[in-house]
Parts: C-alpha cells; sequence; structure tokens
C-alpha cells in the first residue's frame, strides 16, 4: 500500500520559485538571512537529500541550493529541512540544465554538486546524459575562479563519457590527476543512491574538476 504524500510542511518552507531565481538571482533566495554567507554551492537532482541535507548540516553558515526535477522529492525535502530545522538550504523544482543554463547567474557558485545523475544505460537515450558538454560549459560560466564541480557515478559507461566530456573543457582543471577519476573520496559524504549501489557491489567513479584561475590560462572570462 503507497504512502499518502503529506504536503504539510512542519516549519519554515524553503522552497522557491524558477521566478524568484531570475528576479533576484541566486544570493537574492539568502537575503531572508544575515548569517549565511555569500558562499554558495548546489547540487542538481538531490533526490531522497541525505547529501544535501548533511552538507548542510556541516556548514551552517554556506548557502546550499537543491535542485530536483521532482515535485515529490523537492516537497519530503522540504518537510525534512522543517523538521531539522535547516535554513541555509533553498529548494528549486525544476530540470539542472534550464536552472544552471537559464537562470543562474556568472560566476555566482563556489561548488556544484551532481551525484549519481540518471545514466540512461540505452544508447537511444544517451544524450539524456545530464553530464554533457552544453551542461558542463553552462557549469563553468556559473562557477567562481577555482570552483568545484564534483560529479559520481557508479555506470561504468557513464563514467567514461564523463571524463571525456569533463577532460575536453578547457576551463576545467582535474583535481585527481593522474587518475581519470577516484573509486574512494576520503570525508566525502555517502549519498543515498550511493549507499545503495555499494550494498550492491558496485564501483565508484569520483570526479572533481576546478575552474582554472585567470592567471593559469589568461583566458577564462
Ligand atoms: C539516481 S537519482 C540520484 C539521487 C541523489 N543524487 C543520490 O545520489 O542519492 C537521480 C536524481 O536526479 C533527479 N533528476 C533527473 N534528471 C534531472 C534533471 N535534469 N535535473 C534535476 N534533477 C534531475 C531525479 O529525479 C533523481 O532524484
Amino acid at each position: 500500500m503507497s504512502r499518502a504524500l503529506k504536503y504539510d510542511i512542519p516549519g519554515t518552507d524553503w522552497r522557491r520559485t524558477s521566478l524568484d531565481l531570475a528576479e533576484s538571482g541566486v544570493e537574492g533566495l539568502f537575503l531572508d538571512s544575515k548569517t549565511i554567507s555569500k558562499r554558495i554551492v548546489l547540487e542538481v537532482g538531490f533526490g531522497r537529500g541525505e547529501f544535501l541535507l548533511e552538507l548542510a548540516r556541516s556548514a551552517p553558515e554556506t548557502a546550499f541550493v537543491g535542485v530536483e526535477v521532482s515535485y515529490k522529492r523537492v516537497l519530503k525535502m522540504a518537510r525534512k529541512l522543517a523538521f531539522a530545522g535547516i535554513e541555509n538550504v533553498r529548494l528549486l523544482e525544476g530540470r539542472g540544465e534550464v536552472i544552471v543554463g537559464e537562470l543562474m547567474g556568472d560566476a555566482c557558485l563556489a561548488e556544484v554538486w551532481v551525484n549519481f545523475s540518471d545514466p540512461w544505460p540505452k544508447d537511444r537515450h544517451a544524450s539524456r546524459r545530464l553530464i554533457r558538454p552544453s551542461f558542463v560549459a553552462e557549469v563553468v560560466r556559473c562557477l567562481t575562479e577555482g570552483g568545484v564541480l564534483h560529479v559520481a557515478t557508479d555506470d561504468e559507461v557513464y563514467a567514461e563519457q564523463i571524463d571525456q566530456v569533463l577532460s575536453a573543457e578547457q576551463k576545467l582543471v582535474n583535481d585527481f590527476e593522474p587518475d581519470r577519476w577516484r573509486s574512494e573520496v576520503p570525508g566525502r559524504i555517502q549519498t543515498g543512491y550511493q549507499e545503495d549501489w555499494l550494498r550492491d557491489g558496485r564501483s565508484m567513479h569520483f570526479f572533481d574538476y576546478q575552474k582554472q584561475m585567470k592567471a593559469d590560462t589568461g583566458v577564462v572570462s
């Protein structure tokens, strides 16, 4: 029997809309708090939200934005944040490609996390994968200099594609060089899906790429 979805938010509702983002910019989503810094971190596709919750708890003065395409997951996460009394997260329902590519300003994000985005294993669906050159170029535009894009996948074929896309982006530098990716990153918070995949004995692929400083290349815009 399916459990009824609960719509009430037991505290402050930290959901915001794409319109809020378009009108006020990402910094504007946090104007209602004086204690949250201007260091803004984005997670795309937070799923059940375990990772984002833990990240937000571990850095209460950092501003976190979670983007999820699923209405139900955004609602459940809004309830979790309210239950936990966490105030440094804002939630946006939408596609990461649109939020990042069309609504997020330049050089406003210190970090972007994309954990276990859907691998779309069938060849004919491969174009739906989130990590593709156009999306990564938009992430780079949104990152501050020295900002970091963190990506994780359990899927070996997708890992190869992620490696190709990220290593081809000239404004990014692989923090894990000479490795293409790492199967373990000490201290990295586990995500909900990661826990499931580890129980299934699947191997992990973690990528950290940093946006180059202007002084390094002279060409980063
Ligand atoms: C495989 S789950 C991983 C969830 C979480 N990151 C984790 O590791 O536990 C992928 C999540 O991304 C969301 N998603 C899929 N496509 C998306 C998109 N284009 N933009 C934002 N979220 C998306 C799905 O609704 C789902 O919650």
